[in-house]
């Protein structure tokens, strides 16, 4: 399909607040115009278990890093009612002509700094490609739910931080869960901080 007839279904359906037919439209992830919009297209499944390990960890909502257009936290708070925001760097960029509509509205990193995200919300990272600023992230986090979206092994594509061998840096975190989405060898694994980190934090 056309970039931008594929571009212009996305946003019908957005307005129409539609996300479940909108998720259709790349329902086998094969698409690689959808790709121009968002890296991983979720399955209804794989929504249900971001709402669910989100919620068990006690957590209102999530902070998404480096959300592009912000389809996905768009797609992720409409389908399960948890408050969703996005960070991306490049303000000149995403207030542009030449870039993506945005689905959501985008707040800026202009400076890392602890204290500046909700420590009841969980951290997400989709596609997120850079180790340092990753790193800067997780320090300026306190809360304790990182969720990494990323390709696994033999999918031939690579993130930094990667979903299943991610370096935290300083701070110690375990592997609590993981989901494949759909069968992709993508990968949503979830990360909880490691309970000497979190007394600290107390
Ligand atoms: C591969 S894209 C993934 C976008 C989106 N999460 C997705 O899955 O479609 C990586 C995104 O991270 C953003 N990014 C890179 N470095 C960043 C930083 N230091 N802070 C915030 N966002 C950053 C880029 O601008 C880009 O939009």
């Amino acid at each position: 399909m056309l970039d931008k007839v594929f571009k212009n279904e996305v946003l019908k359906l957005y307005q129409a607040e539609n996300w479940r037919e909108l998720l259709k439209l790349n329902e086998n992830s094969d698409l690689s115009c959808a790709v121009k919009l968002l890296w991983v297209w979720p399955s209804e499944e794989n929504l249900r278990f971001i709402k669910k390990i989100v919620e068990d960890s006690g957590c209102k909502g999530i902070t998404s890093i480096g959300c592009g257009c912000g389809l996905l936290e768009w797609i992720i708070s409409k389908s399960t009612g948890l408050h969703v925001i996005g960070y991306e760097i490049n303000r000149e960029w995403w207030t542009s002509k030449y870039s993506n509509p945005q689905f959501i509205k985008l707040q800026y990193c202009e400076k890392i700094q602890e204290g500046m995200f909700n420590s009841s919300h969980a951290l997400l990272f989709c596609y997120f490609n850079n180790k340092v600023a990753f790193q800067d992230y997780i320090r300026a986090y306190k809360g304790n739910l990182v969720l990494i979206i990323g390709p696994g092994n033999g999918k031939g594509r690579h993130t930094d931080p990667e979903p299943f061998d991610p370096d935290f840096g300083s701070s110690r975190w375990t592997l609590k869960d993981y989901n494949e989405v759909k069968d992709s060898k993508d990968f949503i694994a979830v990360y909880t901080r490691c309970i000497k980190d979190s007394i600290m934090y107390k």
